[in-house]
């Protein structure tokens, strides 16, 4: 097998001579994020590819990041380097579950996080991320809104939202491992330390945060909180960049589990093999595509703060 500096140079290569951009979430690993050239959030990558001349978008995350892809730029390709990584969280709520849901509160706007499948986006009225999620409940012109799919995200959205809030029952295993227990032991250890979490957390977690922001504001935290000591309640994968762009902290994970193994599924040999074949298509078909657009579109035209 090729050594980490042939993998670096063929993928490099292969990229510039398919047109391809390639494209890692912020939890993806530190050797696929070291090589790619853009990372972030989900919404945020899905952007950088519609924005992008790229042809090809090789998206190292996992599978509904890709559809995100296909569906705000259907003209390119959208390459996934392992299709077999999903989101627990996404799969907990199908597209015929939402339905029967949809049936027993007729009229009621239902408002999808992006952490979901294509089908079900082109069944919800709008969507939203773990960093405009407050902002879009507000934005419904309802006084009443169903949330889907995470019940952690949906509890902190409705401590401030103005309106009737019902949700459905999901969760992200990962996030949800990590315990109020936890957080107070990394607290006691590192008493002049800050705690900044995840909304996708226990309520009982979320609790204890100095700051709740999407991994995206985790990073603005990291550089612009005065505290030296930073306790970070999300997936590990974000300690990478975190790390490397502020060299005089120090970043804790207040657990051991706090790591999501189908973010972990992508190797550089993985990115090479579907470059090299241009395998790992990912196409949301039209009918599926224009209604999810909608959903997601009306996500982007609400202002920003
Ligand atoms: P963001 O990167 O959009 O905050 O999402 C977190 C997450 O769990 C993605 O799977
Ligand atoms: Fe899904 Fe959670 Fe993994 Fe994100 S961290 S992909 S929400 S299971």
């Amino acid at each position: 097998m090729s050594d980490y500096n042939d993998l670096h140079r063929e993928i490099r290569t292969l990229l510039k001579e398919k047109k391809a951009i390639m494209l890692a979430h912020n939890y993806q690993r530190d050797e696929i994020q070291e090589i790619a050239d853009i990372t972030g959030d989900s919404l945020g990558l899905s952007q950088a590819a519609a924005e992008s001349d790229a042809d090809v978008v090789l998206f190292c995350g996992v599978h509904f990041m890709a559809e995100s892809a296909s569906i705000l730029c259907p003209e390119k390709t959208v390459l996934l380097p392992r299709l077999d990584a999903g989101c627990p969280m996404a799969d907990m709520i199908s597209a015929e579950q939402l339905r029967l849901e949809k049936e027993k509160r007729p009229g009621v706007p239902v408002v999808a996080y992006v952490n979901t499948t294509a089908a079900v986006k082109a069944l919800s009225d709008i969507c939203f991320t773990s960093a405009n999620a407050v902002r879009v409940v507000d934005s419904v012109d309802a006084d009443e809104v169903y949330l889907i799919p995470d019940k952690n995200l949906s509890h902190y959205v409705a401590r401030s939202a103005k309106k009737k809030i019902e949700w459905w029952d999901g969760y992200c295993p990962t996030h949800e491992r990590l315990t109020p227990e936890e957080v107070v032991q990394a607290k006691e250890r590192y008493p002049n330390a800050l705690f900044v979490c995840h909304p996708e957390c226990r309520p009982d977690v979320v609790e204890l945060a100095d700051h709740i922001c999407s991994t995206s504001g985790m990073y603005r935290f990291a550089k612009e909180t005065e505290a030296r000591t930073i306790i970070v309640g999300t997936e590990m994968g974000i300690l990478y960049r975190m790390k490397k762009e502020n060299p005089g902290k120090r970043f804790i994970l207040p657990s051991r589990s706090l790591i999501c193994p189908n973010m972990k599924l992508i190797t550089l040999e993985d990115v090479l093999r579907v470059l090299r074949n241009m395998e790992g298509v990912v196409k949301v078909k039209e009918e599926i595509r224009l209604p999810a657009r909608r959903a997601l579109d009306r996500m982007l035209a609400v202002p920003r703060d």
